[in-house]
């Protein structure tokens, strides 16, 4: 919004001044320089028409031009005086300049039988109007300054309500890109922005929100449109890292902007000089031009969603780690004997599967995939001449191997955020019908993770060659997990496990069975 004037030049403010001055029996008048007049107030038709002649108005012009401020009053024609004033010269609506004068007709008090009013009077007229006029430029400063702080505080309140709603949203659950959105829509309502979006940069580790593209409001073909001019709103702002309004992109000769709007306002999301991605907005909804106003909001809202850019690419790093640990950790385990090198890992990719299919959340299912990485983990207490025995196990042997879920549940009891994994270490042996081990539950009161777990480890080991045995193929392995349904297998899950994908599956298979850089594996 434009800032208000503070001198009364428009033509209601020259209307209502002339309207006040007339109450005082004088006229405020206007003339251009080539005598025309212009009388604002409807009842200047009081004006003599001597006046009103050309020839008058060039008098009273070329009269006007060789008054100063302060200097008295001048009789420009019979009964009319006239005297400066204090208002300035203003423009008609073709630019040209005008003089204001301030004419008195005495005439007008003579024929109302008042009386002749002189000199002086006409000076004291004057100096009452143009004290009005005076007394009006004040008002109009103070109108706009008032203006003016009701915008800055209208401002700093959309700011404080947007930085609010935005930490709100920070504390509810759900994905980075439903915060994303809600806060690019949030900031392109306050501002009343056609369409608001943020091109996220994509990182050397990517992660759930690297290279994302975020857009909401009207923008047509917008991810196309945005994805082609990518490059170049980066390039906009890369430099100096500072915000951009660019009030005619056409003129910027850049084909890829040309389609994003009119005017575009661009803004870096930054943290300790690294760009983590840019907001980007076109064109406000009611047409007026993008200002400070619509800048500063943007540069607040980049702020935090910088903090949150960084935090989530700090969060992703240390999950990536923390599964990375987990795989490796496995992945010692498994390669103690080369006939489980990589089964921890199938068996995890499969079972995370398998919860999907069962309808678990995708956070649940990544909770099921830890826990299949780390069901055998308990192996690493069980003697290596036991695990890794060639031919049949005794049975004090048998139950060596048997204690490996109870280790392995007692290794991850101490790790509180790894509590919720320990039903599928401990578990994964148990069967339907309760002859499993270590507890011999039954039917459901197996947990579901033990339950998951125990389908995907029986396939892959079915799958897998044994010292005793060579692998079985993919259609015996199914028929005979099929034939296990309700007594070893919970007979809900069977159906689900066996109309999974498994090229996933064997695709690791393979680079398992091609990579045997494992340390410490077998040769
Ligand atoms: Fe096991």
């Amino acid at each position: 919004m434009p800032a208000n004037s503070t001198q009364p030049e428009t033509p209601a403010d020259f209307d209502q001044l002339a309207s006040r001055v007339w109450t005082l029996g004088a006229n405020l008048v206007s003339l251009r320089p080539d005598g025309t007049l212009r009388t604002s107030h409807g009842e200047c038709s009081i004006l003599p028409s001597a006046l009103t002649a050309p020839a008058a108005l060039g008098a009273a012009a070329t009269a006007w031009r060789e008054l100063k401020s302060g200097q008295p009053p001048v009789q420009v024609a019979t009964g009319i005086w006239l005297a400066p004033t204090c208002l300035p010269d203003d423009q008609d609506e073709t630019g040209q300049q005008r003089h204001v004068l301030l004419l008195v007709d005495d005439r007008v008090d003579q024929q109302k039988g008042l009386r002749v009013i002189d000199r002086d009077d006409v000076a004291r007229i004057a100096s009452i109007a143009n004290w009005l006029c005076e007394n009006s430029q004040t008002t109009a400063r103070q109108a706009g300054e008032i203006d003016s702080l009701t915008r800055q505080l209208g401002a700093t309140y959309e700011e404080l309500h947007l930085l609010y709603t935005l930490s709100n949203q920070m504390t509810v659950a759900g994905s980075a890109d439903q915060f994303l959105s809600t806060a690019c829509d949030e900031l392109r309502e306050v501002t009343e922005l056609t369409w608001t979006a943020l091109l996220v940069t994509d990182s050397d580790e990517p992660n759930e929100i690297s290279g994302r593209t975020i857009i909401t409001g009207q923008l047509p073909d917008g991810v196309k449109v945005i994805n082609g001019a990518r490059a170049a709103l980066f390039e906009l702002i890369s430099t100096t890292l500072d915000a951009q309004i660019v009030e005619d992109v056409a003129g910027l000769g850049q084909p890829s902007l040309t389609p994003l709007g009119q005017s575009l306002l661009v803004v870096p999301v930054a943290r300790e000089g690294a760009l983590l991605g840019v907001l980007v907005a076109a064109d406000k909804t009611d047409g007026e031009a993008l200002s400070s106003v619509e800048a500063k909001l943007f540069h607040s809202m980049a702020g935090s969603l910088a903090i949150y850019l960084e935090n989530t690419t700090l969060y992703a790093d240390l999950q990536a780690m923390f599964v990375g640990t987990l795989q490796a950790l496995s992945a010692s385990i498994d390669a103690k004997d080369r006939y489980t090198r990589g089964h921890s890992e199938r068996v995890a990719l499969l079972a995370r599967q398998l919860a999907e299919a069962a309808g678990l959340d995708p956070a649940a299912a990544e909770r099921v995939y830890l826990s299949g990485l780390l069901h055998d983990v308990g192996k690493i207490g069980v003697p290596e001449s036991v695990l890794c025995k060639p031919g049949k196990l005794t049975n004090a042997e048998f139950e060596q191997i048997k204690r490996h879920p109870t280790i392995g549940a007692h290794i991850i009891a101490d790790i509180r955020k790894m509590n919720d994994l320990i039903p599928g270490v401990l578990y994964h042996h148990e069967r339907w019908d309760g002859r499993g081990y270590p507890e011999g539950l039954s039917g459901d009161a197996i947990p579901l993770y033990g339950r998951l777990i125990c389908l995907a480890d029986s396939f892959d080991a079915m799958r897998s060659d044994r010292t005793y045995r060579a692998a079985m193929s993919h259609t015996q392995t199914i028929n005979e997990i099929v034939e296990n349904t309700g007594s070893q297998f919970d007979p809900e899950l069977t159906p689900l496990f066996v109309n999974l994908s498994f090229d996933a599956f064997y695709n690791m298979l393979r680079t398992h069975q091609v990579n045997h850089t494992f340390p410490g594996a077998a040769a």
